[in-house]
């Protein structure tokens, strides 16, 4: 690994007692020690509305609200993008959908995205990323093939998103985290070194 990576990561849940906070600051905190910026969209903290208008939908963007230009731009600028994702009814949390929504696809695209996934069941939420594969594709940012899924969440992570000391699993956890973020973490260079060689190259533009 060469240079920082920038990282966009979003949460998909805002429930009262959430349990993805856990799996978020995990994640969080191991793309942070790898040196890597990162920047965290939580719906719950960026109170959205239930999607009125997109920002490409504003014919003059620049009229857009502030808070959408300025994310739209941390989305621009990142080389990968990680969703952070509970299963609701074996499908994505609408929260994760609306935030994402706001913006146009091809803010996402050309580079590659990675799904993480966790529940209290033994699932870990896997129903959600199949789903989730289809909709990050569709926005332009293609999921890398490894699912980092944490099934009883609950007693793998903490509240602080520290792998629990009496869970007996931790080595999984951290070494599935190592695997997923290897991977997202070599595609976010290849993208990267493929935008920069294809920036002034108008016959690219997709
Ligand atoms: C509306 C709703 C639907 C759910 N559907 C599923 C499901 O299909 N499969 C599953 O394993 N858990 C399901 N659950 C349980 C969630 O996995 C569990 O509540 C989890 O903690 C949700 O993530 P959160 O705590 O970040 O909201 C559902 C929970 C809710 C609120």
């Amino acid at each position: 690994m060469n240079k920082a990576l920038k990282f966009v990561v979003f949460l998909g849940t805002t429930r009262e007692g959430r349990l993805g906070e856990r799996a978020a600051k995990f994640i969080l905190e191991q793309i942070k020690s790898r040196g890597h910026q990162v920047e965290f969209f939580d719906p719950e903290v960026l109170k959205l509305p239930m999607l009125v208008k997109p920002l490409h939908f504003y014919r003059d963007r620049s009229t857009a609200p502030a808070q959408l230009l300025e994310m739209n731009q941390k989305i621009v600028d990142a080389d990968a993008i990680v969703v952070v994702s509970a299963e609701y009814n074996h499908s994505i949390p609408p929260a994760l959908s609306n935030l994402m929504d706001h913006f146009p696809g091809s803010s996402f695209s050309s580079k590659p995205s990675g799904i993480m996934c966790y529940s209290p069941g033994q699932y870990g939420g896997v129903r959600a990323a199949m789903q989730l594969r289809a909709f990050l594709g569709e926005m332009g940012c293609i999921s890398v093939s490894n699912i980092f899924a944490i099934p009883k969440i609950h007693e793998r992570l903490d509240a602080e998103g520290k792998p629990s000391s009496d869970s007996g699993t931790n080595d999984n956890t951290v070494k599935n985290a190592v695997t997923f973020l290897d991977q997202v973490q070599w595609w976010a260079e290849a993208a990267r070194h493929q935008r920069e060689l294809s920036a002034n190259d108008n016959t690219t533009k997709f």
